[in-house]
C-alpha cells in the first residue's frame, strides 16, 4: 500500500460533488467509512485496533503494555480524518496516511523498534458538528469533561451522546483515559502547513515551535419575528442588526489588538427572507500570538454584543502551547536542521502537549498556503519528503534510548 494508493482510497470519501471539498463530520456514516478504512489499513499490516474511551482509534506495532511494565513507553504518530465543512483533502488525512507510509518504510528497511510505535486516528478534531475542536483528545486528557461532551449538540439538536449511541457506541464510556495516555512516551503529528511559511523558506518540511492561544465564543442576539413588509422600521426588534455590529466589531478589535478574529458560522431564526429575525447566533473564533491581545479583543466584542442586548458564551479556550523544546530540537537535528515554524491552527498535538505529553509536530509545505478550503494542497513529492522525515524521526525515537 503505497502513499498514493492510500490517498486514492480516501479521495472519494465524504467529498461534495458541488464544492469539491470534504464534509467529514464526527459520528456520521462518512466518519464510519473513514474509521473502517483506518481499521482496514491496520489489519492489512497485522496491527490490532483498539478504541479508547472517546473512540479515538489506536494501533500498535509492538506491545505498549509490555513496554510500560519495563518502565518504557511508546512513540505515537497520526492525526485525524474528519474535516471542516467543505474542507481540503490534506488537513488531518495527510498525517494519518503518512503515519502508515512511514511505518511501511521502517518495516521495509528491516527496522526493529526498541519500543512500540503507535498510530492514532483522533475523532472530531475540527469540531465541525458539535462545536468544540479536538473533542477526541480533550476528553481523553480531561480537558473537556465527559458530561460536557455528551451534552454538546449539533445543528439539528442531536446531542453527542445520541450521535454516539446511533453509531453503536456506549456514551457512558466517555472519559479521561489514563491507560491510553500512559502508553505514550512521545507524540509526533505530521500536518499540512496551513500558511505559506515553507513556501517562503523554500523547504518541504518544518518542525513546529508552538500553537497560538485560541478560542471559540457563541454570540446570541434576541429579536422579535415579524413581517418584513408591514412592520415599521421603528417598531422592529431585528436580531440581525446586533449580529452585523458584532461582525464589524470583531474585525475592529482584531486590528486594534493585533490578533485575528473570524465569524464563520451563523444561524438565523426563523430564517425566512420575508421575516424579521427573532434570533441570530454567530460563532467567533479569535487567536493571536499574545493571549492578552486575544482576551482584550474578545472583551471588546463582548461589550458591543451586550450593548446590543446580546449574550456571549465561551465554548472553548486553548492557551499558548509550546511544543517540547528538547524533543523538537532532537527532531530538527535528525532532519538536518529544517526550519522551525509557529502556527495559528489548533491540533490534537496541542491538547496532548498541554496534558504534559512530550509532543512535536512536522509541517509539510502547502504551495497555496490555503487551508480549510478545497484549495488546500501539497505536492506529492513534498508529501513523500514528509513521509521520509516522519520515518527518520520514528526510527530515532523508537530505536534509541528514551
Ligand atoms: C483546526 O484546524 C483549527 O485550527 O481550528
Ligand atoms: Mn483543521
Ligand atoms: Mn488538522
Amino acid at each position: 500500500m503505497s502513499f498514493e494508493s492510500m490517498w486514492a482510497d480516501l479521495q472519494p470519501v465524504g467529498r461534495s460533488a458541488h464544492s469539491g471539498g470534504y464534509r467529514r463530520f464526527a459520528w456520521t456514516r462518512t466518519d464510519h467509512d473513514l474509521r473502517e478504512w483506518f481499521a482496514g489499513e491496520c489489519t492489512a499490516r497485522g496491527l490490532d485496533v483498539t478504541d479508547d474511551r472517546m473512540g479515538n482509534q489506536w494501533a500498535w506495532w509492538g506491545e505498549p503494555d509490555d513496554a510500560a511494565r519495563r518502565g518504557d513507553k511508546g512513540v505515537v504518530t497520526g492525526s485525524h480524518l474528519d474535516s471542516v465543512p467543505d474542507g481540503g483533502a490534506f488537513d488531518g488525512p495527510l498525517g494519518v496516511v503518512s503515519a502508515f507510509a512511514a511505518l511501511d518504510v521502517l518495516r521495509d528497511n528491516g527496522f526493529q523498534p526498541a519500543r512500540p510505535i503507535g498510530i492514532v486516528n483522533f475523532v472530531d478534531e475540527e469540531g465541525a458538528r458539535f462545536g468544540v475542536a479536538c473533542a477526541g483528545s480533550r476528553v481523553i486528557t480531561g480537558a473537556m469533561t465527559a458530561d460536557r461532551a455528551r451534552g454538546l449538540t449539533d445543528a439539528d439538536g442531536v446531542t453527542m451522546a445520541e450521535a454516539l449511541e446511533a453509531a453503536g457506541r456506549d456514551a457512558r464510556h466517555l472519559g479521561r483515559d489514563d491507560e491510553t495516555l500512559g502508553r505514550i512516551g512521545a507524540f509526533v503529528e505530521l500536518h499540512v502547513e496551513q500558511g505559506r511559511g515553507l513556501v517562503d523558506l523554500e523547504n518541504p518540511v518544518a518542525v513546529a515551535t508552538d500553537i497560538w492561544p485560541h478560542g471559540r465564543w457563541r454570540l446570541d442576539f434576541p429579536g422579535e419575528a415579524n413581517h418584513a413588509g408591514t412592520t415599521r422600521l421603528e417598531d422592529r426588534q431585528d436580531a440581525m442588526l446586533g449580529y452585523a455590529g458584532a461582525v464589524l466589531a470583531a474585525r475592529e478589535a482584531a486590528i486594534s489588538h493585533g490578533c485575528v478574529a473570524t465569524i464563520g458560522k451563523v444561524e438565523v431564526t426563523p430564517g425566512g427572507v420575508n421575516a424579521i429575525p427573532s434570533a441570530v447566533t454567530g460563532w467567533l473564533d479569535a487567536r493571536g500570538a499574545s493571549p492578552r491581545a486575544v482576551r482584550r479583543a474578545v472583551a471588546d466584542v463582548r461589550s458591543m454584543v451586550e450593548q446590543a442586548g446580546g449574550h456571549v458564551t465561551e465554548e472553548s479556550w486553548t492557551p499558548s502551547t509550546p511544543f517540547d523544546p528538547a524533543l523538537s530540537d532532537r527532531v530538527r537535528d535528525r532532519l538536518g536542521g529544517v526550519p522551525m515554524l509557529g502556527t495559528g491552527a489548533g491540533h490534537d498535538a496541542g491538547i496532548l502537549a498541554n496534558a504534559g505529553i512530550r509532543t512535536a509536530m512536522l509541517f509539510v509545505r502547502n504551495p497555496t498556503g490555503v487551508s480549510h478550503s478545497p484549495l488546500e494542497f501539497a505536492e506529492l513529492s513534498d508529501c513523500l519528503e514528509g513521509v521520509a522525515a516522519l520515518g527518520a524521526v520514528l526510527e530515532d525515537l523508537a530505536g534509541a534510548p528514551a
